[in-house]
């Protein structure tokens, strides 16, 4: 069939990809912070915007939606995207459910703004579903409207809504070198402060129709390992942790003490940081996701975006959509 006759009826096994929130915990302004990026943003300076708190949405029919984390900002995430918006009256929403890749605030808060009797599957590793189901608050997903379900790892699988009409989306998530949730850690517990396997995952997100078009989504990631690096070699898309340009940060940015790798983030920079190790993988798009509003590349004009740019990299930012 030709090209143009495709386009002509419609990509079917196209997935699009929209970004709700490009920013990381806090968001960009951040509230209570006054830092170069902050003011800048606060400010409307050219070459910068403004970042609500990391989650990305994706659809195989361009009807129904995942969410990829439900960030703290979902309401006004849904406000200002009408793909997001109810379709029917007088219910509905084009969301059908959300695939959580931690436990952190900035992608589990959101999840209580999807209270109020929807049809909903939340998909999680065993380990953060555990997180959820011992705070209570989370109680109010009704479980008669919302479905909780383990997810397997390094195993491809069909996104079912909760009545299991399949979505067109297949995921296969994957543990990733990070940290535990920050209101989980538990400092008798030692270097790592209990964090264990399935705390931080990265997922492969795939079309039912044609596995080709695939991309990967890593919002927080502590480490390249040489597993993970063989994992993405040749890839078409990542969408990758893009907190921080440098370690330190945000001692330097005086806003506080922990360093990247204590917050379990690579930076951007640096013979450790992500550009360095994807140099050599082939990815063909590279965009980086849950950006703090200490990091210099969240403005247009700074050397940090010039450098990114040079080596290849897209900074996403809300509202970016991108077909797959
Ligand atoms: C992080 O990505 O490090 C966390 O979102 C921090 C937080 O929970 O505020
Ligand atoms: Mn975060």
């Amino acid at each position: 069939m030709s090209k143009l006759f495709m386009e002509f009826l419609g990509n079917d096994e196209m997935l699009k990809v929209l970004v709700l929130g490009s920013g990381a915990g806090g968001g960009s302004p951040q509230w209570n912070c006054n830092s170069d990026v902050s003011k800048a943003v606060r400010n409307r300076k050219p070459g910068t915007s403004p970042r609500t708190q990391s989650s990305i949405a994706v659809t195989a029919d361009e009807k129904n939606w995942f969410l990829f984390n439900a960030s703290p900002d979902l309401g006004s995430q849904i406000l200002n995207n009408q793909q997001m918006h109810p379709k029917m009256s007088p219910r509905h929403s084009p969301i059908s459910g959300v695939v959580l890749t931690n436990g952190d605030v900035d992608h589990v808060a959101g999840l209580l703004t999807l209270r109020e009797r929807q049809n909903l599957s939340i998909y999680a590793h065993p380990r953060v579903h555990s997180v959820l189901s011992e705070n209570s608050i989370f109680n109010v997903l009704n479980p008669d409207y919302v479905d909780r379900r383990n997810m397997q790892m390094n195993h491809k699988f069909e996104l079912e809504d909760k009545q299991g009409v399949g979505s067109g989306i297949q995921i296969e998530a994957f543990e990733v070198p990070g940290k535990i949730a920050l209101w989980l850690e538990d400092e008798s517990k030692g270097e790592n402060f209990g964090t264990e396997e399935g705390d931080t995952i990265g997922l492969k997100i795939s079309s039912k129709m044609d596995e080709d078009k695939s991309f990967f989504y890593i919002p927080a990631c502590a480490k390249m390992t040489d597993e993970l690096a063989e994992k993405l070699r040749n890839s078409n898309m990542v969408l990758f942790d893009g907190t921080l340009w440098k370690n330190e940060e945000m001692s330097t940015s005086k806003v506080g003490e922990k360093t990247g790798q204590r917050m379990g983030h690579m930076n951007n920079s640096g013979p450790d940081g992500s550009m360095a190790a994807f140099q050599n993988l082939n990815v063909e798009k590279k965009i980086y996701i849950h950006i703090n509003t200490t990091n210099p590349i969240l403005l247009g004009d700074s050397n940090e975006r010039r450098l990114v740019e040079e080596n290849g990299w897209e900074v996403s930012y809300d509202g970016m959509e991108i077909k797959i």
